[in-house]
């Protein structure tokens, strides 16, 4: 079990008065490190979702070791009222729910009840290593995470939930962690929805929250946002730069999601965002740190994405796809490598493949020849997003080498 982190270094998650006076005096604890990042918070997304299956235990597990300042995880009403953390609209990409359910499988996660739910294996998508993780409750998160890792509560869809303010504000009200949780800056809710979580507040006033969307362009809406909400929190890819001033100027702090690759983190960071949400909050932590966030890198990494191709993603020998290249010293045996976007979609190389260095091998969804430097998965959807995504680089053996985003189509 990972040591934990000793509690001076949390952070707070909202830029209350008293909030900035309390994190002046966690950075003048003495013996505490001092921290340029004061007020920084780095969020785990769905769990370490990039590492382990989102929204389950075995995720709230290992971000729990991973230490982030605190996890973010998505909350629905199962069909009895349950609040379950599920992020989905369906359970078709990430439960067996076609094997348990065959004629249910593209129904709402919420007309399922919570005993029902139980009958899915939420883990064996993501791995063989995770079959049979089960849907948790909202209430599960403070077994793996309280005192040392705070929670982010995002209302996921709450027209499909309706009463889920109600239900939250329950369950925060029924153990007193959350309270404690609250009072040590480690607690939030978030929604795209404004209107729910404004309910949320009328029945929790003392809640931070966060609206989850594009940074608007008028100032006026921008501060009549914050007369309510704490933080806006936005697509890092979709922001300007400038918003980060005009919202810290409206009085919120302002977090983005969801990013994976080091050299983005690097980046945000230094034009001062707040809050930063990642799959691979250790390698954030590492980032934060100025420590190699990929200590197993070998030299091959993704240099090149080609999502939206002219004519189908999936034309033979011509559809879309990446390239590796090998920026080491030696030739790497690349046979079962494989790369996974942030939904877990998985490209593979097939056995027999290895790159020079500063050769490159090219890797397709759709079919194709295969030669020395191109190799082709031939599945048959596409799933390398137009609009951008991250990808990561793992080994045969599953070590994690490389994180590189793209940008798409904007
Ligand atoms: O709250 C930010 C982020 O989690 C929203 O996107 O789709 O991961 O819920 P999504
Ligand atoms: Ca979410």
């Amino acid at each position: 079990m990972t040591e934990k982190r000793p509690s001076p270094t949390r952070r707070a998650l909202t830029l209350t008065a008293a909030a900035t006076l309390a994190l002046s005096f966690v950075s003048a604890v003495p013996g505490a490190q001092a921290d340029p990042l004061t007020g920084f918070i780095n969020v785990g997304h769905r769990g370490s979702s990039g590492l382990a299956p989102e929204n389950t235990i075995a995720g709230l597990e290992l971000a729990a070791m991973h230490q982030p300042d605190v996890v973010e995880v998505d909350v629905q009403l199962s069909a009895d009222g349950q609040p379950i953390l599920f992020h989905d609209t369906t359970g078709a990409r990430t439960t067996n729910v076609a094997t348990v359910f065959p004629s249910r499988a593209s129904h709402p996660i919420t007309t399922f009840t919570y005993a029902e739910l139980q009958q899915l294996d939420a883990g064996s998508w993501f791995g063989p290593a995770f079959a049979g993780e089960k849907i948790p409750l909202l209430s599960d998160v403070l077994d793996e995470l309280y005192p040392d890792v705070g929670v982010v509560i995002e209302i996921k869809e709450p027209a499909s939930s309706p009463g889920i303010e109600q239900v939250i504000a329950d369950e925060l009200a029924a153990d007193p962690r959350w309270d404690d949780l609250l009072d040590d800056g480690l607690l939030m809710a978030t929604s795209f929805d404004a209107s729910s979580l404004q309910t949320l507040r009328t029945l929790h006033p003392d809640i931070p929250l966060g609206l989850v969307g594009a940074i608007p362009s008028s100032n006026t809406t921008l501060n009549s946002i914050a007369t309510w909400a704490d933080e806006m929190v936005t697509n890092y890819r979709l922001m300007d730069p400038a918003d980060i001033a005009r919202v810290k100027a409206a009085g919120m702090r302002f977090g983005v999601y969801t990013v994976n690759d080091p050299d983005h983190m690097a980046n945000l960071l230094s034009q001062g965002v707040d809050t930063i949400m990642t799959d691979f909050p250790k390698v954030l932590e590492d980032v934060q740190a100025n420590v190699d966030p990929l200590p197993g890198a070998n030299g091959i990494e993704i240099v090149c994405v080609n999502a939206d191709v002219p004519g189908s993603d999936l034309t033979a020998n011509f559809g879309e796809n990446l390239a590796l290249r090998n920026n080491g010293s030696t030739t790497v045996n690349v046979s079962g490598y494989y790369v996974r976007d942030a939904v877990i979609n998985e490209l593979v190389v097939g056995s027999g493949y290895s790159i020079p260095p500063g050769g490159e091998l090219r890797i397709y969804t759709g079919p194709g020849t295969n030669a020395s430097t191109r190799y082709f998965n031939n599945l048959g959807t596409a799933v390398l997003n137009n609009n951008g995504d991250s990808l990561a680089l793992y080994t045969s053996t599953g070590e994690l080498i490389d994180l590189y985003a793209y940008r798409g189509n904007w």
